[in-house]
């Protein structure tokens, strides 16, 4: 029989799912029923997070309660804590310091606690570890996490010892929200595949990290703001961009298996980015991106004719998040902290309906090799 090979699991279709559908040719998104235009401006990080885990929202009584059960979640075990002042001490990657921390978040967890306190535990900490990461890498001592803030607002309150204003708020649940969830990236089917093996959610969130923090999936904002930084003004874009192509370079920031028009997410983001801008009365850096932007298609479509490149999600994220006060090596860290939410709630389908994920491979190695002729070579 013969057998087809689809590289990088290209076009196929490994499950159905209630939770997100990415059109990539219309450029739409829906999460959980909503369009991702309105969720996302509407909708509090929380009532993302309920929405996604119960396929429905939050009643308002229901809302304060899961408001305040994630809340009291929030503080880090002293082991966790220690850990990341050790980390710190080596200046590793945040990235890295999430992943190895949230390996240590069952460790106050009493054994058999359900999946569903494990999963508030792990939405809950996830700002934390960013937060106190952050700090102690800057020589500061983490901030502990104030119960009466909301979930995005806590994070910029941990971040900075500042209570952030209602705007950067709004700008941050816009963003959470946005990529809360994304049908099966490649972070999302690494839990699923790992859940599907009836581990631990643990488990199957900091494998989900470790794929998020590769360059070709969530690594790119922090090079693509980097990029418009060394562009410097709109007159050098078209050199530089050209430059980079010619050298077979990648733009950071374009370009999507899915999506063959423009990101919605980067539509929204964009949005939100242009109002946090314009609140700040300085739209230097958002004009400057813009016209990056536009550059970058137009050379896109000139040097990859037919691949229809265009704007992803992490081109407006680097905008939206350096406009927050967020410095490059936090946005990956805080794509993660909206992601962990979808993350969850695809491990919770996962194990509504499991099947372990369990592909096969065609074997192109050598055959007949004989281990007497071993000692001999
Ligand atoms: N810049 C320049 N050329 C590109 C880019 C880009 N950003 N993206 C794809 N191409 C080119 C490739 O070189 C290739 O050209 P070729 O056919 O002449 O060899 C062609 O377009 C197709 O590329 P593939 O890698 O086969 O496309 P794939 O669907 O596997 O990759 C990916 C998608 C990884 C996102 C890719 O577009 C990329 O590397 N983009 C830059 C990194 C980035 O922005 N990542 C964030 C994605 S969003 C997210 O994951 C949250």
């Amino acid at each position: 029989m013969e057998t087809t090979i689809r590289p990088g699991l290209e076009g196929v279709v490994a499950a159905s799912t209630r939770l997100s559908h990415v059109d990539g040719l219309a450029g739409e998104l829906i999460i959980a029923g909503f369009a991702l235009e309105e969720l996302a401006q509407k909708a509090s990080f929380e009532e993302t997070i309920y929405l996604l885990w119960h396929d429905r929202l939050p009643t308002l009584p229901e809302l304060e309660r899961f408001r305040q059960e994630l809340a009291l979640r929030r503080a880090l075990p002293q082991v966790t804590v220690d850990l990341l002042r050790a980390a710190a001490s080596q200046q590793i990657p945040v990235m890295d310091a999430l992943r190895m921390a949230a390996a240590t978040l069952s460790l106050d967890s009493p054994v058999g606690d359900d999946a569903q306190t494990e999963a508030k535990t792990l939405v809950a900490r996830f700002p934390t570890i960013v937060a106190a990461y952050w700090r102690l890498s800057q020589a500061l001592e983490p901030i502990q996490p104030d119960p009466a803030l909301g979930h995005a607002a806590n994070y910029l309150y941990m971040l900075t010892s500042e209570q952030p204003n209602a705007a950067q708020v709004r700008g941050l649940e816009s963003y959470l929200n946005t990529v809360s969830d994304h049908g099966f990236n490649v972070s999302t089917f690494a839990a699923r595949v790992i859940i599907s093996t009836s581990t631990d959610l643990t488990s199957a969130i900091v494998g989900a990290v470790g794929a998020l923090k590769g360059p070709l999936h969530g690594g790119a904002p922090g090079p693509a703001l980097d990029m418009v930084f060394e562009i410097g003004s709109a007159d050098r874009a078209e050199s530089y961009l050209r430059a980079k192509l010619e050298r077979g370079e990648r733009l950071m920031g374009f370009g999507h298996r899915i999506y063959k028009v423009r990101d919605p997410r980067a539509v929204v983001l964009a949005a939100a980015a242009a109002q946090m801008y314009h609140e700040s009365g300085d739209l230097a850096l958002y004009d400057l991106a813009q016209s990056v932007e536009e550059v970058a298609l137009r050379l896109l479509e000139e040097y990859k004719p037919g691949r229809k490149l265009q704007t992803n999600v992490e081109f407006y994220t680097a905008l939206l998040l350096h406009g927050l006060g967020m410095e490059t090596d936090l946005f990956t860290p805080t794509f993660a902290i909206g992601r962990v939410a979808g993350w969850i709630a695809h491990c919770f389908e996962q194990q509504e309906a499991n099947r372990i994920i369990r592909p096969q491979s065609v074997y192109h190695g050598a055959k007949g090799r004989r281990w007497e002729e071993y000692g001999s070579v």
